[in-house]
């Protein structure tokens, strides 16, 4: 049976995983290691996990051969982490703090857990290596954990923020900065823009309204991470805002797309959103995309941490 990859592999994807940084040490001594989602814990006696190394890696034939290895757990602070040990770069460990385990394989500071492991056993299997690991010692720093689904990542504090609304007293609205190939989805009025929102019924989470507004629509768009969140004292609304990449550019009746580099100059309803959306705009050239926290005037943005 053979299927569209890109469609199998948008259905795999959207199975919530946490994130690991899988490590070795090659026989010349360099040091290899890639993000990776494929980590399932197998047994406990003897101790066991397994990780899918993809044969598209420059470091296959080290994991093919490798007699140890490492499994490092991203916590919810390491986005930049994942990002950073999944593109092509040489010098990936330069932008960490590491210490080599006792075979030589990096443990990553910061995680939440880190397995240092002996190859147990290895099955090829179509694309990827089902690589089999005897835990041979282990760290568990209790941190929580980055979770990964349908190409974003997300953290169980920011989607609890999110839902707090839900109890916080303040009147809830949700809205989203979608993007499709470098513009964003706004609405105009009379030249001035603002970003897609609806309010948030009594009771009812910032995401699932929004989720079920898109569905009414008709535009079929994955939410991704929350993006800011604030409190407007002066009216006592609550906004949560989410961003989330289209891959079509239909807007239903949402607005109409508008090009990124157009926008830090454009008039929007209020200060909030044009911050906002003018921070958007700096870190989309980066791809690197905080939460900021805090009431209309002033916040803190968060970078996983
Ligand atoms: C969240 C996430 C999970 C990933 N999981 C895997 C995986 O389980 N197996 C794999 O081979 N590649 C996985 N990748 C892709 C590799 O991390 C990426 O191809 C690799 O780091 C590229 O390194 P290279 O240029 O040295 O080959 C994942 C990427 C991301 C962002």
């Amino acid at each position: 049976m053979t299927f569209d990859s890109k469609a199998l592999r948008g259905a795999f994807s959207s199975y919530m995983t946490g994130v690991t940084v899988v490590t070795a040490c090659a026989d010349d001594g360099s040091l290899v290691g890639f993000t990776a989602n494929s980590f399932t814990s197998v047994s406990l006696d003897p101790p066991l996990l397994l990780v899918c190394p993809g044969n598209h890696l420059n470091s296959y034939s080290v994991f093919e051969h490798c007699s140890h290895f490492a499994v490092n757990i991203l916590s919810d602070a390491q986005e930049s982490v994942s990002n950073e040990f999944a593109r092509s770069n040489d010098d990936r460990f330069s932008a960490v703090d590491w210490q080599a385990d006792d075979n030589g394989c990096p443990i990553i500071e910061g995680t939440s857990a880190a397995f240092s492991c002996r190859v147990h056993s290895r099955h090829t299997m179509g694309d990827h290596l089902v690589l089999i690991g005897e835990v041979l010692g282990f760290e568990h720093s209790g941190k929580p954990g980055l979770g990964y689904c349908s190409n974003g990542y997300f953290t169980l504090g920011r989607e609890r923020e999110a839902n707090a609304v839900a109890t916080s007293g303040l009147t809830g609205f949700t809205g989203v900065i979608v993007e499709h190939q470098g513009q964003l989805l706004l609405n105009d009025n009379n030249g001035v823009k603002s970003v897609p929102h609806i309010a948030v019924e009594k009771g009812e989470g910032a995401r699932s309204a929004l989720n079920n507004h898109l569905r009414l629509q008709g535009l079929n768009i994955t939410l991704g991470p929350v993006y800011s969140i604030y409190d407007d004292h002066t009216n006592g609304h609550r906004y949560t805002f989410f961003t989330a990449k289209a891959s079509t550019d239909a807007s239903a009746n949402m607005g109409s797309y508008c090009p990124i580099d157009t926008l830090p100059e454009s008039t929007f309803i209020d200060g909030a959103q044009a911050d906002m959306v003018k921070r958007y705009c700096a870190e989309y050239q980066t791809q690197e995309f905080g939460l900021y926290v805090g009431d209309a005037i002033e916040g803190e943005v968060h970078h996983g941490e």
